[in-house]
């Protein structure tokens, strides 16, 4: 008879608030920044003043959400996968080489991805303020701040294709939306695809 898998945990509350307050904002974002790129968009919709506000005051309420959550939300746990995230082992200097080492709770290529979600995060808000700011004040208003802001716009936007792949219909990956929403994974799932982290894990929840 088979025996039903053990479930590992593997996001806290604050973690998966972090990421789904950032993914509704960058899609919103996404969706009212193409309206005003594409002209035909622009019209289709005929509002563009309208999606330029839903698009301002989102990022607002983007960069509130993050400070609020990083302020009452669990402080240790985003520590941890900070440090987490900026340390690249032996393991992960291979994955980056194309070789398959066992993996910790993030691999090598979701540590990249999620560096680059941050810093991405600071450019856009950086030249998203510029763009905003040097409307109002001509000496603010630079030639490159609109090509960054809609190069940022590309990368992130083939990165975010990616990523909806691996997390929704990639047979083999998509298992880890359980992580995101619920906040556990199956200890089989994990062992196939973190090995290092599922040893370390099943450890502690023993
Ligand atoms: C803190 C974050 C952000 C701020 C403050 C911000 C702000 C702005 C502002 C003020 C504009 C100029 C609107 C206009 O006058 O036409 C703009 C345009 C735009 N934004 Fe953002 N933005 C942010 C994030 C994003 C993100 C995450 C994306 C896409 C993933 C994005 C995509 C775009 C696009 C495509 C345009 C149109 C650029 C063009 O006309 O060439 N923005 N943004
Ligand atoms: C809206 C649809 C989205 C879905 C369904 C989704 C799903 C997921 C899932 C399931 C994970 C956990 C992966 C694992 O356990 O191994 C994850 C992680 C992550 N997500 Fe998303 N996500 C979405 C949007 C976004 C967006 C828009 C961004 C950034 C702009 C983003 C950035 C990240 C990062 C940095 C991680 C951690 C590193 C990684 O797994 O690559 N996500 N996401």
């Amino acid at each position: 008879m088979a025996t039903a898998s053990r479930r590992l945990h593997r996001f806290t509350r604050t973690e998966r608030a972090v990421h789904w307050v950032h993914a509704s904002a960058f899609v919103i974002l996404l969706a009212t920044g193409l309206g005003l790129y594409l002209p035909s968009l622009a019209e289709l919709v005929g509002r563009r003043p309208l999606l330029k506000t839903i698009h301002v005051y989102t990022a607002i309420a983007w960069l509130v959400a993050l400070v609020l959550i990083v302020v009452l939300g669990d402080r240790a746990s985003l520590r941890a996968t900070v440090h987490e995230i900026d340390l690249f082992d032996r393991d992960d200097r291979a994955w980056l080489r194309g070789r398959r080492p066992p993996q910790g709770r993030l691999n090598a290529g979701q540590k990249v991805n999620a560096i680059l979600t941050a810093v991405f995060a600071l450019m856009f808000a950086l030249t998203g303020f510029f763009l905003w700011y040097g409307e109002r004040n001509t000496r603010f208003r630079f030639a490159q701040t609109i090509l960054i802001h809609d190069w940022l716009m590309y990368i992130s936007f083939v990165l975010f294709l990616g990523h909806l792949y691996l997390s929704l219909i990639n047979p083999g990956t998509r298992h880890s939306l359980n992580g995101m929403t619920r906040g556990w994974v199956d200890e089989d799932w994990a062992q196939a695809h973190h090995a290092k982290w599922a040893a370390r894990a099943s450890s502690d929840d023993a």
